[in-house]
């Protein structure tokens, strides 16, 4: 099959191409919006493009790792968010192709204090939130047997993340001041990977939405210490409530995601998110 991999430079887009060597049987395109070696341009905002890219390479399967992830930047301009993360995924959608998208935990409130289901009502509270759930809305719409992954705190070693943050504040500063009181999980992009791959090489296409983080739960806070210690960093990290940080955007409280559907559907085990992280950090 021909596979079209969106956002190639990205986080999750830059796993997918490492991992697609092990899945020779297919074809892989990669694509982004800007040039480099090894991967096509394409803006995904563009309509006819996206239809003549697919058209053009008789592409047999989407798997979209392009957003607009900048929660505070998607705040004060929504109308460009909501270009990249609703109306591009339709652009997709609507070109009749098979299709996996990725989506986010910020389509929940956050308010809740037990593992959001799949099933569980979406109320976003943020730009951010409501552009990808009009995503997953309009790409339900043109194209109901597409896939969507949800994910939280993706991180990997490319591209802008967390745990890139931390570690250079790590080896800058004697002192970090973390929130404990925002709850969820961390995911390491390549383990998403492997999920988007098993449910392309499941032998059914098993249609619907999904969850997936790592296993675990924990605080910003924690995610912090973990880091630091696990990269052998002395810096002190002081934990802290969110109504004590300057944030620009409201950011959820609680955003654990049930992963019970997607481990039951694809027959997956995810690693325990610490072990992932060690993972994470040696190839760093
Ligand atoms: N990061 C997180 O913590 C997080 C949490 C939950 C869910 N997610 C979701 O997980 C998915 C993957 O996230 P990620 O962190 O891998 O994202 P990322 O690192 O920001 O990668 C997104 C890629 O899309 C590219 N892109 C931007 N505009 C485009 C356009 N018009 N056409 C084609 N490509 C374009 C970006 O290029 P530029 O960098 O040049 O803009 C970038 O290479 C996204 O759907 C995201 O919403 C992420």
């Amino acid at each position: 099959m021909n596979i079209l991999i969106t956002g190639c430079l990205g986080q999750l887009g830059t796993e997918m191409r490492l991992q697609s060597t092990a899945h020779p049987t297919h074809t892989f395109f990669f694509t982004d919006v800007i040039a480099s070696e090894g991967s096509d341009v394409l803006d995904i905002t563009n309509r006819e493009e996206v239809h003549a890219y697919v058209r053009t390479h008789r592409i047999g399967l989407i798997v979209n790792c392009a957003a607009y992830t900048n929660v505070d930047k998607a705040e004060e301009d929504e109308t460009t968010a909501r270009k990249l993360n609703a109306f591009a995924v339709e652009n997709l959608a609507t070109t009749g192709t098979k299709m996996i998208h990725i989506s986010t935990d910020y389509v929940f409130s956050g308010n809740e204090n037990t593992p959001c289901r799949e099933s569980d009502s979406v109320d976003p509270r943020t730009a951010y939130g409501r552009t990808k759930l009009e995503g997953e809305q309009l790409l339900l719409q043109a194209n109901p047997s597409a896939i969507i992954f949800r994910t939280a705190w993706l991180y990997s070693p490319f591209g802008n993340n967390f745990v890139k943050t931390m570690l250079r504040f790590g080896r800058e500063r004697e002192e970090l001041r973390v929130v404990y009181d925002q709850i969820g999980t961390p995911t390491y992009a390549c383990d998403l990977a492997t999920a988007i791959f098993a449910a392309i090489e499941a032998e059914e296409w098993h249609t619907g939405v999904y969850h997936f983080t790592d296993e675990g739960v924990c605080s910003w806070f924690d995610f912090t210490v973990e880091i630091l210690r696990q990269s052998g960093l002395k810096c002190r990290v002081v934990p802290i409530l969110s109504s004590e940080y300057a944030y620009r955007t409201p950011r959820p409280h609680y955003s654990v995601l049930d992963k019970a559907k997607v481990k039951s559907t694809f027959g997956i085990d995810i690693p325990y998110w610490t072990d992932s992280l060690a993972h994470c950090l040696k190839r760093m």
